[in-house]
């Protein structure tokens, strides 16, 4: 297929749920004329309990969906599934470029710390695999980075509850401790694309002091710059998006319309089986 041709296919985007919407987000400003094809993993969430193996099945098995469609792009808006699963994707769907979130994010945090102490907060998969740390490392071997699985957060936010006592009961357990002590960060990289939601409980506990950063707008100007150097960007119109997800298109639809800031109705959601 010739690159203009290959130029007019959306960019396919898969999460395990609806958190990579806030990706998505950031996508859709930063490319408008481009078509986006949305995969929600709803039927096997969460990601971030399960084994790399088994994340990197079922990354494999939605890519490869996505990847029947026709796409000229695949972005991993989960960063369980970045964390294990990019080398494979990308040997996957080669030659269709493969673009995660971890990179971004770390270059996004490395760019944010003044004191280079950067927190993570991610789920369990991803901090158990070190992904993090390692990427931060390869930008600047002098950031120290503190960091703590938030498992609750992605049941929470997958319910609708963004705020409120309970979610902020849950912030304090989780987030006080890798504030406390002498040498605190000054930056807290949301290293789940689920935590942006939670933003206003997290904001309160932490306080005004500590910068927070996801990789959501780093991993669209990622994808703008690596469509552009291949010659695949759209030039002009608006682009559109289609939905899909493994399960329950209607709680989708609920839950997703506060991810992305939208209204989605439930019938704008496809049902697919992987
Ligand atoms: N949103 C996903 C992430 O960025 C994972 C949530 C989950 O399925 O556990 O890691």
């Amino acid at each position: 297929m010739t690159a203009s041709a290959a130029s007019l296919l959306p960019i396919g985007v898969f999460d395990s749920g609806v958190g990579g919407l806030t990706v998505l987000r950031a996508l859709r400003a930063a490319l408008p004329a481009e078509d986006f094809l949305y995969l929600g993993d709803t039927a096997r969430l969460p990601y971030g309990t399960k084994s790399a193996s088994t994340v990197s099945r079922y990354a494999l098995q939605a890519a490869d969906r996505l990847a029947g469609r026709g796409i000229k792009c695949l972005v991993v808006a989960c960063n369980t599934a970045s964390s294990v699963a990019i080398p494979a994707l990308a040997a996957s769907l080669a030659p269709v470029p493969v673009i995660g979130v971890i990179e971004p994010g770390a270059q996004a945090a490395a760019r944010a710390t003044r004191t280079g102490r950067v927190a993570v907060i991610a789920t369990e998969g991803t901090v158990r695999g070190g992904a993090y740390p390692q990427a931060l490392a390869a930008i600047d071997s002098r950031i120290e980075v503190a960091q703590k699985a938030c498992p609750l957060f992605v049941a929470l936010a997958e319910e609708g509850w963004t705020d409120g006592p309970i979610v902020e009961a849950v912030a304090r357990r989780y987030l006080e401790p890798l504030f406390i002590g002498p040498r605190p960060a000054d930056t807290l990289l949301l290293g789940c694309t689920h935590f942006p939601a939670l933003v206003t409980p997290i904001r309160r506990v932490v306080g005004e002091g500590v910068v927070l950063v996801d990789s959501a707008e780093t991993t669209a100007a990622a994808t703008a710059a690596r469509l552009g150097g291949l010659g695949l960007c759209r030039g002009q119109g608006i682009g559109t998006v289609r939905l899909m997800a493994t399960d329950g298109p209607e709680r989708f639809a609920r839950v997703g319309s506060v991810f992305s800031g939208e209204p989605i109705a439930p019938g704008d959601v496809e049902l697919v089986d992987l």
